[in-house]
């Protein structure tokens, strides 16, 4: 049976922690039995979640490819892209520099450490630890990626080629979160440039999420059941499972396929089509054999991006489910509420 350790207080790092490969799960990753992942009752069939070829997006056959993306963001709030545009190589350097990063000594990793959410580049690990109860079996380097220019001078330095590769794969999912929004704008009715607008002068973050393999991944979470705060999340995941979106009430596995991404809705495209597209709930579990890394980016509107249900898709029939705010006023009660499965959308419902 398992016997609950104390955290090594002197690491700031899960990677860190477990490099002694300890037999047990720390007690503050340990979570109340009522909320654990139940991993025997998980869906493991893939079908559920349409993976979208977006080819055709560029020939005659737009409108239906415009028409299934439409369908999936209102019925699923989660899909798969192939024949995305980003090159394999890109996407191979991207992950190539992440596990090479999450493997450097402690004393150099701790150089890009922080607490601070406002800091625009940094590593941490967990969620919010300043303020939850319970910690994620994750560690993670969030960076801000546009305009690239204005970031890219504070991103690691080690390994080597970093920059250079992590800068072309934002570049490079950027042109792809341009595509899809302007599809996204379309099927809803609205004109292409449509979505882009209502973000402001936009904004791209991006998380490089390192789950090292866990002991006791029955106990834990890499992340907990959420929403994603932004309007799109581009996911790319290495070859290791651990996403899992709920799908009719059930906990639906979407494992790794090769050469496709996840695309989900996040809460603020949520409210710009009001309600028509959800954003779903998502989680990461760990496995105790293998580490695992994802690389969400987060497609964002800029802080002061006034976000409210476009006039076009509101009616008599569809009166306004929100009312306006500001990004910065919504991401500041996401960040501080926690990762939990209560959505931070309901104060600004209209009632
Ligand atoms: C996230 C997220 C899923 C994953 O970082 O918001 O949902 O598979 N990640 O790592
Ligand atoms: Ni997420």
């Amino acid at each position: 049976m398992s016997s609950p350790m104390a955290a090594d207080a002197t690491k700031f790092l899960l990677s860190d922690l477990v490099s002694s490969h300890p037999k047990y799960v720390p007690s503050k990753y340990i979570r109340p039995v009522s909320d654990r992942p139940d991993l025997l009752n998980v869906e493991t069939s893939n079908a559920t979640i349409p993976v979208i070829d977006l080819q055709g997006l560029a020939g005659p056959n737009r409108s239906q490819v415009v028409e299934e993306i439409g369908l999936a963001c209102q019925n699923d709030g989660f899909f798969q892209v192939r024949n995305h545009g980003i090159p394999m190589d890109v996407i191979e350097g991207m992950l190539h520099v992440a596990k090479e990063f999450f493997h450097l000594p402690e004393s150099e990793r701790l150089k890009s450490y922080s607490d601070d959410p406002k800091k625009t580049t940094r590593l941490s690990t967990s969620f919010n630890v300043k303020t939850e109860k319970v910690s994620n079996w994750r560690d993670y380097l969030r960076l801000h990626c546009y305009p690239l220019e204005n970031f890219v001078d504070e991103w690691p330095y080690n390994p080597l080629h970093f920059r250079q590769a992590v800068g072309e794969y934002c570049k490079n999912v950027r042109e792809l979160a341009l595509k899809l929004l302007e599809a996204i704008s379309e099927s809803l009715g609205l004109e292409g440039g449509y979505m882009v607008k209502a973000l402001g002068k936009q904004a791209q973050h991006m998380a490089i999420n390192y789950y090292p393999p866990c002991p006791q991944p029955e106990l834990t979470y890499g992340l907990p059941g959420h929403k994603d705060p932004n309007a799109i999340t581009i996911l790319l995941q290495d070859g290791v499972s651990g996403l899992q979106v709920l799908g009719n009430g059930k906990w639906v596995a979407v494992d790794p396929v090769p050469q496709t991404l996840v695309i989900n809705i996040g809460d603020m495209m949520q409210v710009l089509s009001n309600d028509r597209f959800k954003s779903v709930l998502h989680r990461a579990i760990v496995n105790n054999t293998s580490q695992r890394i994802s690389v969400p980016t987060f497609y964002c509107p800029s802080p002061d991006a006034l976000i409210k249900p476009a006039e076009a898709v509101v009616g008599k029939e569809h009166p306004p489910n929100y009312r306006s705010f500001t990004y910065a006023e919504y991401y500041e009660k996401f960040w501080n509420q926690g990762l939990q499965s209560a959505s931070c959308l309901d104060v600004f419902k209209v009632t």
